[in-house]
């Protein structure tokens, strides 16, 4: 009996759907929204495999309504807040997620919202569209220099890194901070986080959102910045504690933001006040909204899949899980 699988999204970028219709009964969500934890528990019993996004709750109670067949969950994303990682290692269940494929994607995106928020483009550019730009004035939509600036990355891993080689191109001094990325390299010096804080001009987040880095920035690190920085995050939203960032530019103690991820997401018509913000930059998480980058990321999702169900290990377990289901399943 072929294995089956199961796609929480049916409009998946790339080839990647088609190669896993080769190999297994493929079922797919065909709403044009997300289906609700009851409709995704409905359409999931008994298969061998989820093909989920980051946004999907994988939880003990999806994995138990799946049951026991239930082999990998491989997420579309390099994002996995969305998991219960420990009700999958009870159960045996590998959960893979896609490092490696949207690194200089979202590293390009970040040089974006820096671009953005430094230079103040929205603002100026909306002002234009609104019939605004009666004369050239030496003091309109006047912001900082992105080159020759500081830039502090809290997290130094693959898009941190990325940041950092294109940070070089524009001659910043940039520096980092992140516990498992200790020693300077030839593009960044490490440093403590109050050392990053008080010396960036810009500041941007690559961690991932864990018990640990929830509110990681909050009034305290905000204070802390200067008056004249930018925070920038394509990270997760509850990295910030965006209260407390719509505080700091409200008042002026910081004068810049640029947003990928938010604390509630996604929006619909319930806006943030953040978005009504002229000096910050609000996107809808489209950090890795490339069309290869996407298709690569369900790619590789696809291919953890066929792994896993092929008997093989997966080639990008969540990091510290293991790579092969606990038991042969049945
Ligand atoms: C990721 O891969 O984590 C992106 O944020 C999309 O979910």
């Amino acid at each position: 009996m072929n294995k089956r699988v199961l796609l929480t999204r049916g409009n998946l970028p790339g080839h990647g759907p088609a190669r896993l219709s080769e190999a297994a009964d493929v079922a797919a969500w065909t709403g044009s929204d997300k289906p609700t934890p009851t409709e995704l528990a409905g359409l999931a019993t008994g298969v061998d495999a989820i093909l989920a996004l980051g946004n999907d709750p994988v939880d003990a109670a999806l994995m138990d309504a799946v049951g026991p067949a239930l082999e990998v969950v491989a997420l579309a994303s390099m994002g996995f807040d969305n998991v219960d990682r420990a009700a999958a290692a009870e159960r045996g269940i590998v959960v893979t997620h896609t490092p490696g494929v949207l690194a200089e994607t979202t590293a390009d995106l970040t040089f974006a919202l820096i671009l953005a928020a430094r230079r103040r483009l929205p603002a100026a550019g909306a002002s234009l569209a609104a019939g605004s730009w009666d004369v050239f004035r030496m003091d309109d939509y006047l912001g900082f220099d992105v080159h020759g600036a500081t830039l502090g990355l809290i997290g130094y891993g693959q898009i941190g890194r990325a940041v950092a080689r294109r940070a070089r191109g524009f001659g910043m001094r940039v520096l980092h901070h992140d516990p498992y990325a200790i020693a300077d390299d030839d593009l960044s010096t490490a440093v403590g986080l109050a050392t990053l804080l008080a010396e960036s001009d810009v500041v941007s987040l690559h961690v991932p959102l864990t018990e640990e880095t929830r509110h990681l920035v909050s009034v305290r690190e905000l204070a802390a910045m200067k008056p004249t920085a930018t925070l920038v995050s394509t990270a997760r939203g509850g990295v910030v504690d965006e209260a407390a960032l719509l505080d700091a530019v409200r008042s002026g103690r910081l004068h810049s933001a640029g947003l990928d991820v938010y604390e509630r997401e996604p929006m619909g018509r319930e806006l943030s006040p953040l978005v009504a913000e002229e000096h910050i930059v609000t996107l809808p998480h489209i950090g890795s909204a490339t069309e290869s980058t996407r298709a690569a990321m369900v790619d590789l999702a696809v291919d953890n899949i066929l792994d896993v169900l092929s008997g093989h290990p997966a080639r990008t377990p969540l990091p510290g899980t293991p790579a092969s289901p606990a038991k042969v399943r049945v």
